[in-house]
């Protein structure tokens, strides 16, 4: 990264009389990792120009010098014309150096009325408010491929046996247990936006810590940045990070929905549940086993959560007992919240290609939704609508579950003869509930898995999808 000539800038030089060690510079330089904060760096520092000259500390030709400036070096950044070196300690020295190359002295002009506490603040906000939105349009694309397909088996009821315990437990649709996953990535979008109020406060204005004696206008660069107001408080300003480990819980317990349904679909795959397969664009297959076919992408998006969940408690180890206000331990809170964005923006694509294109094998569902007795509630349900205590009719299935265990045979083979001695309940006609279908259809309760209540399900879910959509693509309210 070293440029040969270009003397290393400083913000804090005319203190010191000599350089920084070696060690302490190498410590100290972030911006091998805060450059991709450049952009936003420079939109803030357009706000500043404009607030200077407003303020009567620019002139019109200095303003107008300084925007072209800003504007070129921006464009500078974009094509990789510019970049930063080996001697830049940050962001925010490396475009400072850029803006003095550019328009010399006028340069140092700038730097009035704010600090890099501030100004790294606000970067911070700027980056993460614009990677929510991209993250949402990513949670978006994985919900419209489990919508797809709860859809498309919505359309053939296709049954799946439902577990608790990894244990059958009753049946349900399969559309309604992939649509359990949309409703969870749809908290996660919510979270997001509900964040994103809190993250819209702009720090700028607060310059170090205390305000400023300049006339600045906080309301207006706020404005012109797309935050709802400016800070309340100057020393809060500089010092919260509430955002930074909000939106890491965010990215963490997304990682946390992305890893149960990257766990179900190595279930799912396995040959023992034998429930889906996996297109070959998103399987691997082993070195040495030929037949090999592996759901790498559901095992990496289930161990790149543990990824998301240390980024969230380093960064609250990093925060814990910081006093009031900017210590240089918060320039730690970078990289955790980077790695959270970047591991969504890796996973997130590679699960909705992976459910896109799995197909799911609905004859071996349905053969499988009523095995391990999980009609057996239906039974007992059928019971209680006879007027018999619950308490009661479960014990009764218990015993035909044990009697068909002991047999070796599902509840609807038993014989007229050996169901009524099993309980005098067991008229020959209860073996009317005995069905998957039938099971599945009775459920229908709000939030159930009967047809009908999926299909309002899955309604309300493309509504609130397509709302989110809208809003990530910064046409929604
Ligand atoms: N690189 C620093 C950070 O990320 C910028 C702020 C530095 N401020 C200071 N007073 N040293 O936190």
């Amino acid at each position: 990264m070293s440029e040969a000539g270009t003397p290393p800038v400083r913000l804090w030089g005319g203190r010191f009389e000599a350089g920084p060690a070696e060690a302490l510079a190498r410590l100290s330089v972030s911006v091998q990792f805060d450059w991709r904060l450049a952009r936003y760096d420079l939109l803030a520092s357009q706000a500043h120009t404009r607030v200077l000259h407003r303020a009567g500390l620019l002139d019109d030709a200095e303003a107008e010098r300084m925007l072209t400036a800003l504007a070129e070096l921006s464009r500078d950044c974009q094509t990789g014309d510019f970049r930063p070196t080996a001697m830049d300690e940050d962001v925010h020295t490396a475009l400072e150096r850029g803006l003095l190359e550019r328009v010399g002295s006028l340069g140092g002009k700038l730097r009035a009325g704010r600090s890099r506490n501030d100004q790294i603040a606000t970067d911070l906000r700027l980056y993460l408010r614009d990677q929510a939105r991209t993250v949402i349009a990513r949670i978006v694309e994985l919900q419209t491929a489990l919508m797809d397909q709860a859809a498309r088996h919505l359309a053939e009821q296709t049954p799946a046996p439902g577990l608790t315990h990894t244990q059958h437990a009753q049946p349900v649709l399969l559309a309604h247990q992939l649509l359990a996953h949309v409703q969870a990535f749809a908290r996660d979008v919510a979270r997001l936006r509900d964040w994103d109020k809190r993250a819209a406060i702009s720090p700028l204005g607060a310059g170090a810590l205390a305000g400023s004696s300049l006339r600045l206008d906080p309301e207006a660069v706020a404005a012109e940045l797309g935050f709802d107001a400016p800070a309340g408080n100057s020393m809060d300003a500089v010092a919260d990070r509430d955002f930074a480990a909000e939106f890491c819980f965010a990215a963490a317990l997304t990682g946390v929905h992305l890893s149960r349904l990257g766990e179900e679909v190595v279930l799912w795959t396995s040959r023992e549940f034998g429930w889906a397969e996996i297109d070959d664009a998103y399987a691997t297959g082993s070195s040495i086993m030929p037949q090999k076919k592996n759901a790498d992408v559901a095992e990496l998006a289930r161990g790149k959560s543990g990824r998301l969940i240390g980024d969230l408690t380093g960064l609250l180890t990093m925060l814990k007992g910081l006093p009031l206000t900017y210590n240089r331990d918060l320039q730690e809170d970078k990289e955790p919240v980077f790695d959270a964005v970047d591991t969504l923006l890796l996973v997130l694509p590679a699960m909705s290609g992976l459910v896109a294109s799995m197909r799911f094998r609905a004859e071996r569902l349905a053969a499988e939704a009523g095995a391990g007795h999980a009609l057996a509630t239906d039974l007992a349900e059928l019971l209680v609508r006879r007027g018999i205590a619950f308490r009661e009719a479960h014990e009764a299935v218990g015993h035909l579950v044990v009697w068909c265990e002991v047999n070796d045979c599902e509840l609807g083979d038993v014989s007229d003869e050996d169901l009524a001695k099993i309980s005098e309940h067991f008229t020959p006609d209860v073996r009317s509930v005995l069905s998957v279908p039938g099971a599945i259809a009775a459920r229908d309760t709000f939030g159930g898995t009967a047809p009908n209540r999926v299909a309002d399900q899955l309604a309300a879910l493309r509504e609130t999808v397509a709302g989110d959509a809208s809003w990530a693509a910064g046409s929604g309210g």
